[in-house]
């Protein structure tokens, strides 16, 4: 048989020694390698039509096992507690992460999942679907071209309270999603009650921008060192942004870390909040955001996208 002919996983098969997996895991066990996951890692563009992996494609790869390795005990949790895991990917984009968990729930994990990916581009919709389609993952994965917010206004309008509890999502991950985007992801976790989320935040551009007007009508504080100086804003701003969700994220029922999720020499966008809906709402995690909204100025748009009745929790504290 000439190398033309042999099937993909074939060629993968001759041409991943176990030294040549060593030399890009590091001897690390990954979930994902390219002997079990030859046609996953060719669909999502990470081995060469040889089955060879470029540099790049190297750092992606261990990246995405990374991540994996992450949400495995979450994911596993919550499979064994629900038939199917319903998982949203908002901002999904190109869809490795959406794409790689339902493999996982495939071919690792064995279990029923029912993912959907959003985003509000549909060039990426139309792809990730078509990636999902030639790995004949559509019992796993599906994709819409919707806005995070919209996806949960539809829900509201159109279903009754009972098929909500029938939809509801276990788990809300946003890796990257821009700006607010994030935000959205969250409070559709807090009003869903979902049973965890995991967000890696991206472009904190939200609160800059409000700093940035407040420096210009000169606002004082004890932070007024970090609001004045360009520089000072651009770190501190996605720092005190995540600071903020967090606190909201306790006051709406969630334990919440903040962990690095990939090493940071592959993004410096690294931070992954995760919470586990544990259903105490701590009243003092709504002092703290006060307090911390005093000091900073202003409030971040998650605020504004909680619940009525949060709202009124969190501006009894804010208004005391
Ligand atoms: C930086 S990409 C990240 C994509 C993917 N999650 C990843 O980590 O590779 C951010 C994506 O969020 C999408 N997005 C931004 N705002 C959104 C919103 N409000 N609702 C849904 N998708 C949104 C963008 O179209 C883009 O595809």
């Amino acid at each position: 048989m000439t190398v033309t002919q042999l099937s993909f996983a074939q060629k993968a098969a001759q041409h991943w020694t176990q030294e040549r997996i060593r030399k890009i895991t590091g001897g690390k066990k990954y979930v994902i390698d390219p002997l079990n996951g030859a046609e996953l890692l060719r669909a999502l563009g990470l081995l060469n039509s040889d089955a060879g992996m470029s540099a790049d494609a190297v750092r992606k790869y261990v990246q995405i096992n990374h991540m994996i390795a992450l949400m495995e005990p979450l994911v596993l949790s919550l499979s064994a507690r629900f038939p199917a895991v319903r998982i949203l990917d908002c901002g999904c984009g190109n869809s490795y992460l959406t794409i790689l968990l339902a493999w996982c729930f495939r071919e690792i994990w064995k279990k029923p999942a029912q993912i959907i990916g959003i985003d509000t581009r549909s060039d990426v919709i139309a792809k990730s679907a078509k990636r999902a389609a030639d790995l004949q993952l559509q019992d796993f994965v599906s994709f819409e071209t919707v806005s995070v917010a919209d996806f949960y206004r539809r829900r509201e309008q159109t279903e009754s309270a009972d098929e909500r509890k029938s939809t509801r999502i276990h788990l809300v991950i946003a890796l990257h999603a821009c700006d607010t985007a994030t935000d959205d992801a969250l409070a559709l976790a807090f009003a869903d009650k979902s049973d965890a989320f995991a967000v890696a935040p991206c472009c904190q551009a939200e609160l800059a921008g409000l700093w940035r007007k407040m420096s210009a009508e000169n606002f004082k504080s004890a932070f007024s060192v970090l609001i004045n100086s360009p520089e000072l804003r651009r770190d501190s701003c996605s720092t005190f942004t995540d600071a903020m969700r967090v606190l909201l994220a306790r006051g709406s029922g969630y334990e919440v870390t903040a962990t690095e999720f990939v090493p940071s020499a592959h993004t410096p966008k690294n931070r992954l909040l995760t919470g586990n809906r544990r259903g105490n709402y701590l009243d003092n995690a709504l002092d703290e955001y006060a307090e911390l909204r005093q000091a900073l100025g202003t409030g971040i748009a998650l605020e504004q996208r909680l619940s009525a009745e949060a709202l009124v929790r969190l501006n009894q504290k804010i208004l005391r």
